[in-house]
């Protein structure tokens, strides 16, 4: 190839508003879930007995998608101690995770449905999840072919439920494309897309000495972070999990094992008086109701100028009258349910509180079963009035005066969180003085705050909300080398 070609492109994709590319999409879903009864197991080099199998549940329905064995301590103990690293060439091993994507792009009919069942995605969040998981192991392939240092060893890597998918696979394949041996430790509430993806890798060609797949919940995690035979931790999660494991790391593993940990945010955007309404509108309810909220990155907190607040948000809440609620599997749904029982109950506690006290300006009505959440919309007077991250679709408005920018600054710095920024503005000095002041890993002007693309837009963000570098961006993959500078407060 010429010296500037690109080294890889992102994945296309499907394109599900062209009607015969998601009519085929969907029959050969549809027909590669009939009769599916999926089953996770830990997948471990050693072969041991499996423990007591648990129902998955479907999100939205409540009906069984399938089973998981969660690794037993003998599981744990074994995978620990039969992990290696992965020592084939460079190449070689880019080669592999190159095929892996191309098997992940084969089997994505299987895939999309898995995504919708087990995790709640709709079509759209599927198609971009995949996407993502897809451009994560090509990414890093590539990465690994310039990394001149040696791996570290073993990794831990530990994901959330809400990217079941595209987290799991760019942590695994980061730090095996760096050459390290791997104890995934997939959500406790999405093991069976865990499953499939360990599958995958290991049908082309990982090794199972360096990937193996351990299934159970924060008490697996927990003891695969507190084992001197690992060397380094890869965290997706809330910001108090990662606080627990950056604890059982400094008592249990060499001081010198990195944790590199992506974690919660409490994101803010600002729309002051010069942006245009509709433009706005169409970004905030991207932000805050996509994916159900159910993303690190939504938007959480509203500013919007005095003058202008008033026309936005009526149209911000006949916006929201737009939105289909329901079944993710339905390819007319734009918002599934939330993950589960649990934080269905805490989200439902933080808007009836807000009810109570005469806050709650919106909410749209539910469908009759599942773990559903009306879009609501929440009055508050700062930032500083939320406590914690409410992980749903549940938006929180703030107004400001007009020269009441700095002290908007001021608020969401002092949360100490800093993950993603919203700016609609046409004012082009303020991108400066706003989005580059604000403690915030991904600020984006004058579009929506959501869906960062691997390779263009590293994600990641700081103080609170993580230890960087950025997943999917040039920095990553050095983090998890021998050679990597301890760069973080944590
Ligand atoms: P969580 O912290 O409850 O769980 C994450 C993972 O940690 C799960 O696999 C869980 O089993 C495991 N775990 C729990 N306790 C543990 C312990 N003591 N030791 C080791 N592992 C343990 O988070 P969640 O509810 O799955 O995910 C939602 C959170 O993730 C939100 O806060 C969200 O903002 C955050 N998140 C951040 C990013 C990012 O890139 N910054 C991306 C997605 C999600
Ligand atoms: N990377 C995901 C996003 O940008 C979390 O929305």
């Amino acid at each position: 190839p010429a010296l500037f070609a690109p080294s890889r492109e992102n994945s296309r994709g499907f394109d599900i508003t062209d009607r015969p590319v998601r009519d085929a999409l969907l029959q050969s879903r549809d027909s590669e879930l009939q009769d599916l009864a999926p089953v996770a197991v830990p997948l471990i080099a050693a072969s041991l007995q499996n423990g007591p199998a648990e129902d998955v549940a479907n999100p939205a329905t409540g009906e069984t998608v399938g089973q998981v064995h969660a690794a037993t301590p003998a599981q744990i103990e074994a995978a620990l101690a039969s992990a290696q690293p992965w020592t084939l060439p460079v190449s070689a091993r880019a080669e592999t995770l190159r095929r892996a994507a191309d098997l992940y792009e084969s089997n994505a009919p299987l895939i999309l449905g898995l995504l919708a069942k087990e995790a709640g995605k709709t079509m759209a969040d599927a198609v971009a999840e995949l996407r993502e998981a897809v451009d994560f192991l090509r990414y890093y392939a590539a990465q690994s072919e310039s990394l001149r240092d040696p791996a570290r060893g073993i990794f831990t890597a530990i994901s959330p439920w809400n990217f079941p998918l595209a987290i799991f696979t760019g942590q695994i394949a980061a730090a095996l494309a760096a050459g390290n041996g791997v104890l995934a430790k997939p959500a406790e509430q999405t093991p069976l897309i865990a499953h499939l993806a360990v599958g995958l890798m290991l049908r082309a060609g990982v090794p199972a000495s360096a990937l193996q797949l351990l299934p159970g919940d924060g008490r697996v995690g927990a003891a695969l972070t507190r084992d001197p035979r690992v060397d380094g931790v890869v965290f997706t999660g809330s910001t108090e999990t990662a606080l627990k494991i950056r604890a059982a790391m400094a008592e249990h593993l060499a001081p010198t094992a990195p944790l590199i940990a992506e974690t919660g945010g409490l994101n803010a955007m600002v729309v002051d008086s010069t942006a245009l309404p509709e433009q706005a509108v169409r970004d905030i309810v991207a932000s805050a109701f996509q994916s159900a909220g159910q993303r690190c990155s939504a938007l959480r907190c509203l500013y919007l100028q005095e003058d202008i607040a008033k026309p936005v948000l009526e149209m911000l809440e006949g916006a929201m009258e737009e939105l289909r609620l329901g079944d993710p599997a339905q390819i007319t749904t734009d918002v599934g349910p939330v993950i589960d029982a649990e934080a269905h109950a805490g989200i439902d506690d933080h808007i009836s509180r807000a009810k109570a006290e005469g806050r709650l300006l919106k909410q749209l009505p539910v469908p009759p079963q599942g773990h559903f959440i009306g879009p609501a919309i929440i009055r508050i007077t700062s930032i500083a009035d939320m406590k914690r991250e409410i992980f749903g679709p549940v938006l929180h408005v703030a107004t400001f005066p007009a020269d009441g920018l700095d002290r908007v600054v001021a608020q969401v710095n002092a949360t100490g969180y800093g993950l993603t920024f919203g700016l609609h503005s046409r004012i082009e000095s303020r991108t400066d003085t706003v989005a580059g002041r604000v403690h915030a890993g991904n600020a984006y002007v004058n579009r929506n705050q959501i869906g960062a693309v691997v390779g263009s837009q590293p994600f990641g963000g700081e103080g609170l909300s993580g230890t960087g570098p950025k997943a999917g961006g040039p920095e990553y993959l050095q983090r998890f080398t021998a050679r990597a500078v301890p760069l973080s407060i944590w």
